[in-house]
């Protein structure tokens, strides 16, 4: 675990890091983080990686405790495929604003309207919302989970509308999409995209679904306004993977910026351009430094965790359950 430059300017130190590896060892806990987080948490991490990669690795932890730095919903899902953890985030109120746009009661109003249709719902929901599902998917896998379900049942997606867009394109599936999304990735517009692209010509187009011009950009791909062999609809995991095989040596990635570290990290000689600076999530933002170190100390000395604990009552977490293990079996 060595700090990386931009994580020592932040003015995080070795010192910190060491802190925090060796009360996390003490303690026997893990810690996990999320493509988005800040550089100095990337590189304290035991594990980084996308939502599906890290509830995957949730589900199979050896640790009595994972120290979840990302948002509320995925230490939910850590939660709920390992309720024997004690699973702490570093702060209780980082959310997120795709979750939060559609509830449990309108889940389940929507679903009343449209008797036996299938619910699939991405990762990003309370586990209330999930409970409700048939079905949940990440970016990395909403495509192969929409053409797993039968062609005559009815599919209500949600609760984004440009992923929505995004797999219905993909899968060439008609669906009921729910208008929810995701204030980061909704500024992400064409117009940043092709400003990058005329300063980058050569450069590879790496967006997130999640993005408010993905689905033109795969219209625009289809057209050939953007170059079809250069673009890639690709999740966070997607982007570090697609970075491992490609040949191009600049690329414009349109999603939160705590990615561009992950990116430059594993592939230090590419030229990286955020296609817009200004897409940074505040609420995986909250967890910082200070605050991650505060919980394991909390942790360390035995003090009360409530501030930290992430529960998820029965009979919601045996409910979520099912949607969430058809999303890793078909992982
Ligand atoms: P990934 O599933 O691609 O990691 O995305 C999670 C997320 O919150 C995107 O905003
Ligand atoms: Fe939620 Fe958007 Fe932040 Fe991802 S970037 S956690 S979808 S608010």
């Amino acid at each position: 675990m060595v700090l990386t430059a931009e994580a020592l300017a932040s003015g995080v130190d070795q010192e910190w890091a060491e802190r925090v590896r060796d009360l996390a060892s003490r303690n026997d806990a893990i810690i996990l983080a999320h493509n988005y987080q800040v550089p100095a948490i990337q590189d304290v991490a035991h594990y980084v990686g996308d939502s599906l990669e890290l509830s995957k690795i949730s589900a199979g932890l050896d640790e009595s405790v994972i120290v979840f730095c990302g948002v509320h919903f995925m230490a939910e899902t850590a939660k709920i495929l390992a309720p024997a953890k004690t699973v702490l985030i570093p702060d209780q109120l980082a959310g997120c604003s795709l979750a939060a746009s559609m509830t449990a009661e309108e889940a389940r109003a929507w679903k009343a309207e449209h008797p036996g249709a299938a619910l699939v719902v991405y990762v990003n929901t309370s586990a209330e919302v999930k409970a409700e599902a048939d079905y949940c998917v990440t970016s990395a896998n909403a495509v192969k989970v929409i053409e797993s379900i039968p062609a005559d049942r009815e599919i209500l997606f949600g609760p984004d509308m440009f992923l929505g867009s995004a797999v219905e394109r993909l899968s060439g599936r008609k669906m009921h999409i729910w208008m929810g999304e995701c204030h980061v990735h909704a500024g992400i517009e064409p117009t940043n995209i092709r400003r990058t692209l005329d300063a980058n010509p050569n450069a590879e187009l790496l967006v997130h679904p999640e993005c408010g011009c993905s689905s033109q950009c795969m219209y625009l791909a289809s057209t050939g306004d953007l170059p079809a062999d250069r673009t890639f609809i690709v999740g966070t995991g997607g982007m570090v993977r697609r970075m491992k095989e490609s040949e191009a040596d600049t690329f414009v990635v349109a999603t939160e910026t705590g990615m561009l570290h992950r990116l430059r990290k594993e592939n230090p000689e590419a030229e990286l351009v955020p296609a817009n600076e200004a897409a940074v999530c505040g609420y995986m933002k909250m967890i910082t430094p200070p605050k991650l170190l505060r919980t394991l100390e909390v942790l360390d000395r035995g003090e009360d965790l409530s501030p930290y604990e992430v529960d998820v009552a029965e009979p919601i977490r045996s409910k979520a359950l099912v949607p969430i293990e058809r999303m890793i079996a078909l992982a």
